[in-house]
């Protein structure tokens, strides 16, 4: 089992373990690249070129009615998506044949989001600092874009994200309220980043910004003290309380657990460029989907647990706006109990916690859609 928390550790979301491979059951993968030319930021910069990269499983189905077989999954912040999803514990959880989303039945859409591994970042274009401030509100307009003008899908039967992916996907429900049959946000919440999500997010950042081996951007190697302590804070974040003491009872075992992940975080430096740290944590500076959430139409559940210590159950702010700000009947927020299931805000990748959730979700949905009629 201490293998089982390790993958869990960001080195794990970052797609380096053994078990991050593709199942070659799931079919016809494809991965692709979408270039927008001249892409604005709400910043006001720009890039002469936005890259975006994406993998695609199964085919896409346009019904009659214009509803589709289409579901965009969107991951966490400083991942890549593709390989944050293909493990056991969630593409081998809901993707396999006879599973809540069978890669036969659906065309499952994994982008990587701007900043994000091969899509245009601060490190891989080559302007490090300089790189376009780019927040939440561009990721989504240009997922959007690559659905809708690449891929084609003018409608999805779902949109489903975790963390970063699921703030993404409260966003995407109220900017383009028509374009899906169900939303299903993971590990989130509708509102501003406040409180430690907040705090850590910007010590993570200070920590960087103030080691002068970082020399604004432009080092040779990369500030390794500060990138240390940055990596351990979001550890802290990460992990569940009660599962870490679970797999690490002892003081020596948890130091060891330490010593472990330093070593994995040396070994795989490369993976965390800290500029495009620095920008990825920063994007959901300007996040804030409360005031819209009455413009969301299409049936939504948010699944929290409740060892998040990004996302903590006792500020009820899950409950309280699914409850007060959306219109009546759209929303359901479930927030699952601690146990030895949970492991802390990643708990999202292990979607056996919240796979009844969504095959209730899609069922509530079956005959939805711009049109109202059956599949
Ligand atoms: C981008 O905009 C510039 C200036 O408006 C223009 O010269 C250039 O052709 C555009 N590039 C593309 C790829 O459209
Ligand atoms: C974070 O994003 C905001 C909004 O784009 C920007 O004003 C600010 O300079 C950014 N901070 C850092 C450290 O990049
Ligand atoms: C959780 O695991 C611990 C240690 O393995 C065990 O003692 C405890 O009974 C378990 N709790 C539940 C609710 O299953």
């Amino acid at each position: 089992m201490r293998l089982h928390l390790l993958l869990f550790s960001p080195l794990c979301l970052a797609g380096l373990t053994a078990r991050a491979q593709e199942s070659p059951a799931w079919p016809n993968p494809t991965v692709g690249e979408f270039v927008i030319p001249n892409f604005t930021f709400d910043s006001g910069e720009s890039l002469d070129e936005l890259e975006l990269h994406y993998k695609t499983l199964g085919s896409l189905k346009v019904h009659k009615d214009g509803t589709t077989n289409a579901v965009l999954v969107m991951h966490g912040s400083s991942v890549v998506s593709s390989e944050q999803f293909l493990n056991e514990d969630f593409a081998g959880t809901l993707f396999n044949p006879g599973q809540i989303l069978d890669a036969e039945k659906y065309f499952l859409i994994l982008p990587d989001a701007i900043g994000h591994g091969k899509s245009s970042s601060p490190r891989n274009t080559g302007l490090r600092a300089q790189f376009p401030s780019y927040q939440y509100s561009d990721m989504v307009r240009a997922n959007y874009q690559l659905l809708t003008e690449h891929l084609r899908v003018k409608h999805t039967r779902l949109i489903l994200g975790v963390s970063m992916g699921g703030m993404h996907t409260w966003m995407m429900g109220e900017q383009y309220p028509d374009f899906m049959d169900a939303l299903m946000p993971t590990a989130s919440l509708p509102v501003q980043i406040i409180g430690h999500n907040r705090l850590w997010r910007k010590m993570f950042i200070d920590l960087i910004l103030n080691d002068p081996d970082w020399n604004k951007g432009n080092y040779e190697t990369q500030p390794l003290t500060s990138l240390r302590g940055a990596m351990s804070m979001l550890q802290i974040m990460f992990l569940g309380p009660l599962h870490l003491a679970a797999e690490y009872s002892t003081r020596d075992a948890i130091d060891e657990f330490f010593e472990e992940m330093q070593e994995g975080l040396l070994e795989h430096m490369d993976a965390y460029d800290v500029n495009n740290q620095i920008f990825a944590w920063n994007a959901s500076y300007t996040y804030d989907p409360e005031a819209d959430l009455g413009k969301i139409r299409a049936p939504l559940t948010a699944v929290n647990t409740a060892d998040d210590l990004m996302n903590p159950p006792e500020l009820r702010i899950l409950e309280r706006t699914v409850q007060e700000q959306m219109a009546e009947g759209v929303g359901k927020a479930v927030v699952v109990p601690v146990s030895n299931e949970t492991f802390g805000h990643g708990s999202y990748i292990k979607a056996a916690l919240w796979k009844d959730e969504l095959q209730q979700l899609l069922s509530r949905t079956e005959t939805r859609g711009p049109h109202h009629s059956k599949l």
